[in-house]
C-alpha cells in the first residue's frame, strides 16, 4: 500500500465525496485507499464484501452489470455521501476465449455490460448532480491494450473502445457545466483478476498471439502505478485536461 507520495498533495481530496466502483481489491482497492489517504470520503461497490475492502470506506454489494445494481450503487452513493463529486468507474475484467468466434454471444453481451455500460449508466445517474454544481470529475479504467486489441480478449477490448469512445464524447458535453472526464488505461498489472486471467490465458491451447515478456520498464504495473494515474485525472492538478485517456504500462503498448 503507498499513501500519495508527496506531502503537500496528502489531503488534496478533503471534502470530496468519491465513488468508486469494484475496489474491494486490485486496482479499485489502491484507488480507494488513495483517496481514503488524501481525505476523501469514499464509498466502493462490488459484488461481494471481502476482507481486503479498505477500512475506512463505505461498501455497497452490487452487480454493475445490471441496471438494477447500478441504480442501487446510485442510491447508496447518495444515503452514504449525499452525492458524488468524482466517479470512478473501475470494476471490469474478462476471461479469455481461444478466439473470436468461440466466444458465446452471452459473454459478448456480459462484457458489455460490465466493461462499457455499467459506466454509461451509472454516468447517467450521477453526472446530473455534478452539472448542477458545475463540478465534477469522472475516470473510466479501459485497458492499454484497446489501440491493437488483444487475441483471446476480442469481446473485452471491443468493450473498453466504446467505452474510450463515449469517455471522450461525453467529455465534450459535460466541459460547459465544468465537469470532466477522462479514462485511464492499465498495462498488466498484478492484481487477482489480473493475474487468474493470465492464468486462464496460458492454459488456453497455444496460438492466441499473447506476449508474455515483461513490459520495457521491466516489471509489471502495481495497483497504486494506476491509482495515481486515476487521482491525478481526478484533482484539480488535472483541471484543465478532459476527454483524454491515460495510459500507464510502463511502455508496454507503444501507441495510443
Ligand atoms: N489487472 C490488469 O492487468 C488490468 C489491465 C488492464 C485493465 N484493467 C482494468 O482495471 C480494472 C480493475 O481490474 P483489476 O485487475 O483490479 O481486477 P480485479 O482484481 O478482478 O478486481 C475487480 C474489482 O471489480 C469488482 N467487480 C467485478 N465484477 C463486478 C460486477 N459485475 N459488479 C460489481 N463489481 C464487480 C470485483 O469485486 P467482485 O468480484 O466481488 O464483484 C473487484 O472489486 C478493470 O476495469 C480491468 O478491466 C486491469
Amino acid at each position: 500500500m503507498t499513501t500519495p507520495r508527496n506531502d503537500s498533495r496528502v489531503r488534496e481530496f478533503t471534502g470530496k465525496r468519491v465513488l468508486v466502483t469494484g475496489g474491494s481489491r486490485g486496482i479499485g482497492a489502491a484507488i480507494v485507499r488513495q483517496f481514503l489517504g488524501s481525505g476523501a470520503e469514499v464509498l466502493t461497490a462490488a459484488r461481494s464484501r471481502t476482507s481486503t475492502v479498505p477500512e475506512g470506506a463505505a461498501f455497497v454489494e452490487a452487480d454493475v452489470r445490471t441496471r438494477v445494481g447500478v441504480k442501487a450503487v446510485a442510491e447508496a452513493a447518495q444515503e452514504a455521501l449525499g452525492g458524488v463529486d468524482v466517479l470512478v468507474n473501475n470494476a471490469g475484467g474478462a476471461r479469455p476465449f481461444k478466439n473470436a468466434w468461440a466466444i458465446p454471444d452471452e459473454e459478448w453481451q456480459d462484457q458489455l455490460d460490465l466493461n462499457y455500460l455499467a459506466s454509461v449508466r451509472l454516468d447517467a445517474l450521477l453526472t446530473p448532480g455534478m452539472r448542477e454544481r458545475r463540478s465534477g470529475a469522472v475516470v473510466h479504467v479501459s485497458t492499454a491494450a484497446v489501440p491493437t486489441s488483444a487475441p483471446a480478449f476480442l469481446h473485452y477490448t471491443a468493450a473498453k473502445a466504446a467505452l474510450q469512445n463515449y469517455s471522450r464524447g461525453l467529455a465534450l458535453e459535460l466541459a460547459p457545466f465544468g465537469v470532466r472526464v477522462n479514462a485511464v488505461s492499465p498495462g498488466r498489472t498484478a492484481t487477482p483478476g489480473g493475474e487468474a486471467t493470465r492464468k486462464q490465458q496460458t492454459s488456453l491451447d497455444e496460438g492466441t498471439g499473447q506476449d508474455d515478456t515483461a513490459p520495457p520498464l521491466g516489471r509489471d504495473g502495481r495497483p497504486d502505478d494506476i491509482a495515481d494515474a486515476v487521482l491525478f485525472l481526478a484533482s484539480d492538478r488535472a483541471s484543465w485536461l478532459t476527454g483524454r485517456n491515460l495510459t500507464v504500462d510502463g511502455g508496454e503498448f507503444p501507441v495510443g
